[in-house]
């Protein structure tokens, strides 16, 4: 972003009926009326663009600098909204229901093309006060992939030593809480077994995907992990129209958190952190029916 350009709306005021609609949607109230036009009064615009949404004149603009629509290569988006009249719940719930993590992936690589619209509409996910403070990092080959499972795989070996050794639990207590404690209760025996079953050349980590896809961000900020995983969700939810198949890879994103040495390699930040991994590919599964779930608590007060 240029820091020389003011991040706020621009108002044409020869446009402006002063309707007011956009001051009385603007989230953080630095907008007003002022000779029957609406005026920018305040710096702290957070760019949701929202006013630009609302004005049924067209009369406010960005700067394209600061902010801009996606831009999709593999099909033409449409840029009027879409609204309940034109939307079929029940299509939606049968679109959605029917994306499933996919744990078996072809041969065929993925054209850079499709990854960058994958990313270009994860970043129309909402994010804790617009933040969007994401990036995208694309290993887009089989191998590279491969590397990086061999590289995690690793980690969990010199951390499975570690952790199966109960002197080292109770030693780490001081500098790392209860974690290795944990780690051995809950993950070890599972961590274990791929291992074992990864020893034939089998990738247990990323499913033999050919593309993966990482976002990272600040470890502080307004909400960097929920920002990431909704990001993560819509590559998932574009990934499934395309015909493509995903899945979130949780191991992954703590392994490379606490492995320095993977961190570095990958160019992630020393302030920064990985917030979600996922799988990118052409699935070579074909699922029948859509998911079920679990029953759950729903309580109204
Ligand atoms: C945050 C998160 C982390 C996940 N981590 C993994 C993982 O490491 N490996 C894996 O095979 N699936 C992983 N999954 C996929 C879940 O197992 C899957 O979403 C769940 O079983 C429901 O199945 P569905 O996605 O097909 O509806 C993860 C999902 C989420 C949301
Ligand atoms: S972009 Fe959002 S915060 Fe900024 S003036 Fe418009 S509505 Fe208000
Ligand atoms: S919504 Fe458009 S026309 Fe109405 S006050 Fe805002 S800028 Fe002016």
């Amino acid at each position: 972003m240029n820091s020389v350009v003011p991040p706020i709306p621009l108002i044409d005021p020869d446009a402006c009926t002063g309707c007011g609609r956009c001051i009385s949607l603007c989230p953080k109230g630095v907008l007003v009326l002022s000779e029957e036009r609406a005026v920018v009064t305040a710096e702290e615009c957070m760019l949701c663009a929202h006013c630009y949404a609302v004005c049924p004149h067209g009369a406010i603009r960005f700067n394209p600098e600061l902010l801009r629509g996606p831009i999709f290569t593999t099909f033409t988006p449409v840029e009027t909204p879409r609204v309940k009249d034109t939307t079929d719940p029940a299509d939606i719930v049968h679109f959605i229901r029917s994306r499933r993590s996919v744990r078996r992936y072809r041969d065929t690589p993925l054209e850079d093309d499709t990854i960058s619209d994958l990313v270009e509409f994860a970043v129309t996910a909402p994010s804790g006060s617009n933040r969007q403070d994401w990036r995208f990092l694309v290993l887009n080959s089989r191998e590279k992939v491969w590397d990086l499972a061999q590289e995690i795989r690793n980690f969990f070996i010199r951390l499975n030593r570690l952790a199966g050794n109960p002197f080292i639990r109770w030693c780490s207590l001081p500098f790392a809480g209860t974690a290795l404690i944990r780690y051995h209760r809950d993950h070890m025996a599972s961590v274990e077994k791929g291992l074992r079953e990864a020893e034939g050349g089998r990738d247990l980590l990323f499913h033999g995907a050919p593309a993966v896809i990482i976002i990272h961000g600040p470890r502080e900020g307004s909400t960097p992990v929920e920002d990431a995983q909704f990001a993560s969700y819509h590559i998932a939810l574009l990934a499934h129209a395309l015909g493509l198949g995903t899945c979130h890879i949780g191991y992954a994103v703590e392994s490379i958190n606490r492995s320095g040495r993977i961190r570095r390699r990958l160019g992630i930040p020393d302030n920064g952190r990985v917030h979600a991994v996922m799988t990118v590919g052409h699935p070579d599964i074909k699922f029948e029916r859509p998911a079920l779930r679990k029953h759950f608590d729903l309580r109204y007060l």
